[in-house]
C-alpha cells in the first residue's frame, strides 16, 4: 500500500506538471505571426481567417455557443478596441477589391479568387458574410455581390457527380477531403445570414455525399482524392481526416446555434457521429512519437511518408471541441499526449505570459514554424514553413483553452490508448486503477 501511494503520488505529480504544457500568449503571437506571413493561397487566407475568430474574436466563432446565429451585425465595443477583427476583415477586403480589379467589373457567378480549385475560395466566404453583416467599409465594397457570386458558381457552375457532389476542382469532377473544410461551413453560414435554410441543408447533403465517396468503409478513414483523369490520392491523408472533422464540426455548430437547429436534427447528429468516426478510425494509428504520419495508415518510412505535425495539431484541435461541444470524450487522451508532445520543450517551460521565445522546442522552431509538416503545396512530400500548419497550432491552442475554461472533461477518460506500444497510456491506466483501490 505505502509503495502504492507514492508510486502514485509520483505518478499524479508527472501528470500535472505535463498538464501545464501550454503555448504562452506570447508564444502564440509568434506562431500568429508566422501564419499572417505565411498564408497567401487562396485556402490559406481562409483557414488564417477561420483561425483568428477562433483564438481572438469568438464572438464571431460557430464554436462559442453563447452566441446563437445570426451574430451581432454591431461588433462589440471590446472588439472593435483591441482590432482583433482588423486582420481577419483585411482579408475580406483585400479579397474583394482585388476581385473588382482583376475581372474589370464582371459580374455574376465567378470564385472570390481565381483557382483552379473550385473550393478553395469558398473558405474565405465566412470573412466576406461578416464584413457585409457588419457593414465594413460603409457600403463602399461589394462583400454581398461577392458572396452571392461565390455561392452561385458553387451551385451553378462548377461540376457536379452524378449525385451532385460538388467538384472540388474547377476543370473536371473531382473529389478532394479538403473540400468539407472549405465549401460547406460557407454554405452552411450563407444561409444563417440570409434567412436561407435550404443552403444549410446542401452543406449536409455535400458532406454526406463525398463522405460516401471518401470514407474508406473498412478502416473508417477518408481517402483524399478519388475520380477524375488524373493525380488520384486513395491514401488516408492525415490532414484530410482533419480537415473534414474541422469542417464538419463547423457546420454542425452554424447549425446547431441557427434559427433552424430544431429543423435539423437528425443532420446534426450525422455530423456528430462523422466526427467521431474519424477519431475513432485514426487515433489508433497514432504512435508512441505522439504524433501521426503523413498517410496514417503507413509506416513512416513507407514512401510519401514522414512524421506529420500538422495534421496532428488539426485534429487534435477537433478533439477538443467534440468533447466540449458534442461531449465526445473517448479521444481527449489521444489529444492530450499529442498537445503536450508539439508543445514540449528541453527548457523550462515560461511561466510568464508574455514569454515570446521558443527555444528548445523540438516540434517549434525558434521563429515559430510547427515542424515538420506535409508540403502544404504538394500533399505526398515532407515541407516547411507552412501555413495551414500555423494555423493549426493556433487552433489547437484555442480548442485546448476552450477545453480547459469548460472544466477539462475527459482529461482521463476514455479507452485506455489502444496502441499496443503506448507505455503512457498503460501507465495512466495503472494510476487509475490504484486511485480506485486507495479511495
Ligand atoms: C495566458 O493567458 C491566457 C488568457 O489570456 C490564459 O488562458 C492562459 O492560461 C495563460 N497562460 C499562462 C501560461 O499563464
Ligand atoms: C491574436 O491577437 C494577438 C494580440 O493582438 C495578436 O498578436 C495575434 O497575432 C492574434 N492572432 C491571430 C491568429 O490573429
Ligand atoms: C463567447 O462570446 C461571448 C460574447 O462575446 C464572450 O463573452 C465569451 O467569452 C465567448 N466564449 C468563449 C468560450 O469564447
Ligand atoms: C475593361 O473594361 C474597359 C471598359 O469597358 C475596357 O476598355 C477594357 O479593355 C477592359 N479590360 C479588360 C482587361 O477586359
Ligand atoms: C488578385 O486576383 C487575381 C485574379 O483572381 C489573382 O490571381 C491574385 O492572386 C489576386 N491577388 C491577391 C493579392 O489577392
Ligand atoms: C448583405 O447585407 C445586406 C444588408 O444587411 C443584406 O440584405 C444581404 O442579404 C447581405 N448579403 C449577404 C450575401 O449576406
Ligand atoms: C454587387 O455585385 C453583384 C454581384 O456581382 C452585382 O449584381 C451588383 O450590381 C453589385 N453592386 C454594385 C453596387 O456594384
Ligand atoms: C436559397 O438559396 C438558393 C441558392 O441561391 C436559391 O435558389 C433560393 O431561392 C434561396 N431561397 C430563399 C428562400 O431565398
Ligand atoms: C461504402 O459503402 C457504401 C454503402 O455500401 C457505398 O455506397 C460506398 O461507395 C462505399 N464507400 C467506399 C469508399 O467504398
Ligand atoms: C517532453 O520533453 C521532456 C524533455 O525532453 C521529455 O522527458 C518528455 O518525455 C517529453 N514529453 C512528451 C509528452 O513528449
Amino acid at each position: 500500500m505505502w509503495v502504492g501511494v507514492v508510486f502514485c503520488a509520483s505518478l499524479l505529480s508527472s501528470l500535472v506538471i505535463a498538464v501545464t504544457v501550454e503555448l504562452t500568449d506570447g508564444q502564440i503571437d509568434v506562431v500568429s505571426a508566422r501564419l499572417a506571413e505565411a498564408a497567401l493561397q487562396s485556402w490559406e487566407l481562409g483557414t488564417r481567417a477561420q483561425t483568428i475568430l477562433e483564438l481572438n474574436a469568438t464572438t464571431y466563432s460557430v464554436f462559442n455557443t453563447s452566441v446563437t446565429l445570426p451574430p451581432p451585425s454591431t461588433i462589440p465595443a471590446g472588439l472593435v478596441a483591441d482590432g482583433s477583427l482588423d486582420p481577419f476583415f483585411a482579408i475580406a477586403k483585400q479579397i474583394v477589391t482585388n476581385r473588382t480589379v482583376s475581372n474589370n467589373n464582371t459580374v455574376g457567378p465567378q470564385p472570390l479568387i481565381a483557382d483552379g480549385s473550385a473550393a478553395d475560395p469558398a473558405s474565405i466566404g465566412v470573412s466576406v458574410l461578416l464584413a457585409n453583416l457588419t457593414g465594413q467599409d460603409g457600403g463602399q465594397v461589394n462583400y454581398s455581390g461577392a458572396a452571392t457570386d461565390q455561392l452561385n458558381f458553387l451551385l451553378e457552375k462548377v461540376p457536379k457527380t452524378s449525385d451532385g457532389a460538388i467538384s472540388h476542382r474547377v476543370s473536371e469532377v473531382q473529389l478532394w477531403s479538403d473540400f468539407i473544410y472549405m465549401v460547406p461551413p460557407f454554405l452552411a453560414y450563407y444561409g444563417v445570414v440570409t434567412q436561407n435554410r435550404s443552403l444549410l441543408e446542401e452543406a449536409h447533403t455535400q458532406i454526406s455525399l463525398y463522405r460516401n465517396y471518401l470514407r474508406d468503409n473498412s478502416t473508417g478513414m477518408w481517402k483524399h482524392v478519388l475520380l477524375g483523369s488524373a493525380d488520384n490520392d486513395p491514401g488516408f491523408w492525415s490532414t484530410g481526416n482533419g480537415w473534414a472533422a474541422a469542417g464538419m464540426l463547423r457546420v454542425l455548430m452554424t447549425m446547431q446555434q441557427s434559427q433552424y437547429a430544431n429543423t435539423f436534427t437528425s443532420e446534426q447528429s450525422d455530423l456528430a457521429s462523422w466526427v467521431a468516426e474519424i477519431h475513432a478510425a485514426i487515433y489508433p494509428h497514432l504512435d508512441t512519437t505522439n504524433v501521426f504520419t503523413n498517410y496514417a495508415d503507413q509506416d513512416p518510412s513507407a514512401t510519401g511518408n514522414f512524421y506529420d505535425a500538422a495534421s496532428t495539431a488539426l485534429l487534435a484541435g477537433t478533439v477538443y471541441r467534440a468533447s466540449v461541444l458534442l461531449g465526445q470524450h473517448t479521444y481527449v487522451p489521444f489529444a492530450e499526449r499529442c498537445r503536450k508532445t508539439l508543445f514540449n520543450t528541453t527548457s523550462a517551460a515560461p511561466t510568464a505570459n508574455g514569454t515570446a521565445t521558443l527555444a528548445g522546442y523540438q516540434h517549434l522552431t525558434t521563429d515559430g514554424w510547427l515542424t515538420p509538416v506535409v508540403n502544404p503545396h504538394s500533399y505526398g512530400l515532407e515541407g516547411s514553413e507552412s501555413a495551414e500548419a500555423q494555423a493549426f497550432v493556433v487552433q489547437l491552442h484555442a480548442a485546448h483553452r476552450d477545453w480547459v475554461l469548460a472544466g477539462s472533461v475527459g482529461q482521463q477518460s476514455g479507452a485506455a490508448p489502444s496502441v499496443a506500444r503506448d507505455s503512457s497510456g498503460a501507465l495512466l491506466a495503472v494510476a487509475a486503477a490504484l486511485l480506485l483501490y486507495l479511495y
